[in-house]
């Protein structure tokens, strides 16, 4: 059967993964816009993205949130025709949205296959602060993915950004080369506050490639990328980017 195989997680730790890679690609499995160009894909509210990170000898694949159930998952994997094993499962927040699909698959033992955040209500371990996760606290305690391209810099992946974008975009000061954005911003083109912020710090650290998905209403999505001049017209669903 094609699609996504969740069963066959490695290691829990994204500590073994490489500090660098030389090629990433990304395909959106779920997100709340649909493909104007592929009729046959479910748009749900949610997110879930297929990364896939290359260097040298190995790959390793990567799924970023499960959007809200495993048949819509499974469904758009297979209409793009992907057929993968998941090497880590990263849930970036326990919101049903973001968590429905990994717990449809693993049930009782979902937290001994999916990297993911305390639980809500619960305090953060420190120790996950590292190079490719990066916590933020509240009750909803959020985590968001990192990792590098080489010659490129760094590739951020935000969930939901459930308490503004403005608090993350303060601890990514920390790096110097931002390549690229992706995901749920929490940003509506209402948006008065961390909406001018965003775009200012997109400019300032010259991020190449923003990609604006779920948590960015369509509006916003639209604004933010003809305003950077971005090579896409769109996101939603079925979405895929060589990074
Ligand atoms: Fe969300």
């Amino acid at each position: 059967m094609t699609g996504i195989h969740l069963h066959t997680a490695k290691d829990r730790n994204l500590f073994c993964l490489s500090d660098t890679y030389k090629e990433a690609k990304m395909q959106v499995l779920v997100d709340d816009l649909p493909n104007p160009y592929l009729n046959n894909l479910l748009a749900v509210r949610g997110l879930s993205i297929f990364l896939t990170l290359r260097d040298d000898k190995n790959h390793v694949n990567i799924l970023f949130d499960s959007g809200p159930r495993l048949d819509v998952l499974q469904h758009n994997a297979s209409a793009l025709g992907l057929d993968a094993f998941v090497d880590y499962a990263f849930l970036s927040v326990w919101l049903s949205h973001h968590a429905g699909g990994f717990l449809q698959a693993y049930g009782k033992n979902v937290l001994k296959k999916v990297i993911a955040p305390q639980f809500p209500g619960r305090k953060l371990k420190k120790e996950r602060d590292n190079t490719h996760i990066m916590t933020f606290e509240g009750w909803f305690n959020e985590q968001i993915l990192l990792f590098k391209l080489a010659e490129r810099g760094m590739v951020v992946v935000i969930g939901c950004a459930i308490y503004g974008i403005a608090r993350l975009l303060k601890k990514l000061e920390r790096y110097d080369k931002v390549h690229a954005i992706i995901g749920g911003f929490n940003l509506s083109s209402l948006d008065v506050l961390d909406g001018p912020l965003f775009m200012r710090w997109i400019r300032k650290k010259k991020v190449e490639v923003v990609i604006p998905l779920h948590s960015t209403a369509p509006k916003a999505r639209k604004i933010i990328l003809k305003k950077l001049k971005s090579d896409l017209d769109w996101t939603g669903v079925g979405l895929s980017v060589n990074l």
